[in-house]
């Protein structure tokens, strides 16, 4: 008999795209209704408003329903979870990927018929430049070799900054050519991080002469203003600032450019997107639930503008004792279950350690202070994992 209980089982095969859970599990279905006529009529309850998907889910649940004969019609009501029920679908999707880690599973999918891709299945929007409307110039041209790397969290004080120079340092120790642009306009730090005070100067050409420190080249808001001093641009100023990073600089040849990104869960990294169609992306996050959301959501906007994310960076993952235990005081899961969930790799963990912190006051990143710490040698590894992928991509 079709019933209530039917019409969810057949549902179970529907996955958001996503969060790669069913859309049962994840409790996006209510109000399933069943007229004699055979006409089933339902709500779907997505996770984000204007969800870029929201065409596949509803592709999919009429693929699915209409397979059993006693359906007639399918109506599918397309609602928003709050902001709750939002926080529990992320929760039950994380748990779900760290449970199929657990068990070794490569996929969260299931076993059965995955749902066909309708013809009709629309893209997310495409947010970055269009083909053939991409600029032109220097560094932000498509012919430019430099890869350009955007480091994002979304949520504020999870270690962008540090990971920007630390990583830096990293990949030129292992003979890249490196430069950062500090994105962060109103919060910049990366002056303070490399020991960098100069005012900017400029060249014969008027462009700005990146400062040079530990091997890097390196741009900031710092050349311009004082650490503190409070700086209001508006928009089209701010737009403006940050193409100066990328057009009115003097950079030499680079094979790295990374951009330290303000917290927030795009708009900066949109715009690069927009401004440097080549722009990838590698997300940090510390272990905590809340982290990680952020950065998901910061990961979902690079999705929609086409950015690649390399991988993810679990920061202050944990201390490690005297006697070589770990403690993992921001609890843990977050790096690996971001990482599942986007299918990409996690790229390291890097430890809690003081070291670090007094390494980025002091103006000497801890890959320079401190090379034999525990996250000197992490950091390292990242850069090299990093290269390594760079460098197969490009060998094709
Ligand atoms: N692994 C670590 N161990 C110890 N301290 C760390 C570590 N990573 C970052 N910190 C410290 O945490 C603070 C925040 O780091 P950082 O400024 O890099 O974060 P952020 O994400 O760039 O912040 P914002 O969003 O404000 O730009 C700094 O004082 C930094 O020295
Ligand atoms: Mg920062």
């Amino acid at each position: 008999m079709l019933d209530q209980a039917r019409v969810m089982r057949a549902l179970e095969n529907v996955y958001d795209p996503e969060l790669h859970q069913s859309i049962v599990a994840l409790n996006m279905v209510r109000n399933v209704a069943i007229e004699p006529s055979g006409r089933v009529a339902l709500d779907i309850a997505l996770t984000v408003e204007g969800c870029p998907l929201h065409q596949k889910i509803t592709d999919d649940v009429n693929h699915v329903l209409r397979q059993d004969p006693e359906i007639t019609d399918v109506a599918v009501n397309l609602s928003v979870m709050n902001e709750q029920e939002r926080k529990k679908a992320f929760q039950k999707a994380f748990e779900s990927a760290q449970q199929n880690r657990a068990q070794g599973a490569t996929s969260a999918k299931p076993n059965v018929t995955p749902p066909t891709t309708s013809s009709n299945t629309r893209q997310a929007p495409v947010i970055g430049p269009l083909p053939g409307q991409g600029p032109a110039e220097g560094m932000m041209s498509d012919a430019n070799k430099t890869v350009v790397i955007g480091i994002a969290s979304g949520k504020g004080g999870v270690g962008k900054s540090t990971i920007t120079a630390n990583l830096a340092v990293a990949l030129n120790k292992l003979g890249a050519r490196v430069g950062i642009i500090d994105m962060d306009i109103y919060g910049f730090s990366q002056g303070r991080m490399f020991g960098a005070k100069d005012k900017a100067r400029v060249n014969e050409q008027e462009k700005i002469i990146p400062w040079q420190v530990h091997g890097v080249y390196l741009v900031s808001m710092g050349m311009f203003v004082e650490e503190g001093q409070a700086i209001v641009w508006r928009g089209p100023m701010l737009g403006k600032m940050m193409q100066q990073f990328f057009t009115d600089v003097a950079w030499p040849e680079l094979d790295y450019l990374l951009i330290d990104l303000p917290p927030g869960t795009g708009d900066v990294a949109l715009d690069i997107a927009q401004k440097v169609r080549k722009a990838k992306l590698v997300l940090v996050t510390t272990p905590q639930e809340v982290a990680t959301y952020v950065a998901h959501r910061a990961g979902d906007v690079a999705k929609r503008a086409h950015q690649e994310i390399i991988g993810v960076i679990e920061n202050m993952s944990y201390v490690l004792c005297p006697h070589g235990d770990r403690m993992n005081i921001f609890g843990s899961g977050g790096g690996k279950a971001l990482a599942d969930l986007f299918r990409v790799p996690l790229l390291g963990q890097i430890p809690l350690e003081s070291t670090v912190r007094e390494g980025g006051d002091e103006g000497e990143p801890v890959v320079v202070s401190d090379p034999e710490s525990l996250s000197s040698h992490v950091f390292l590894d990242i850069a090299a994992r990093i290269k390594h992928r760079i460098e197969e991509e490009a060998a094709g």
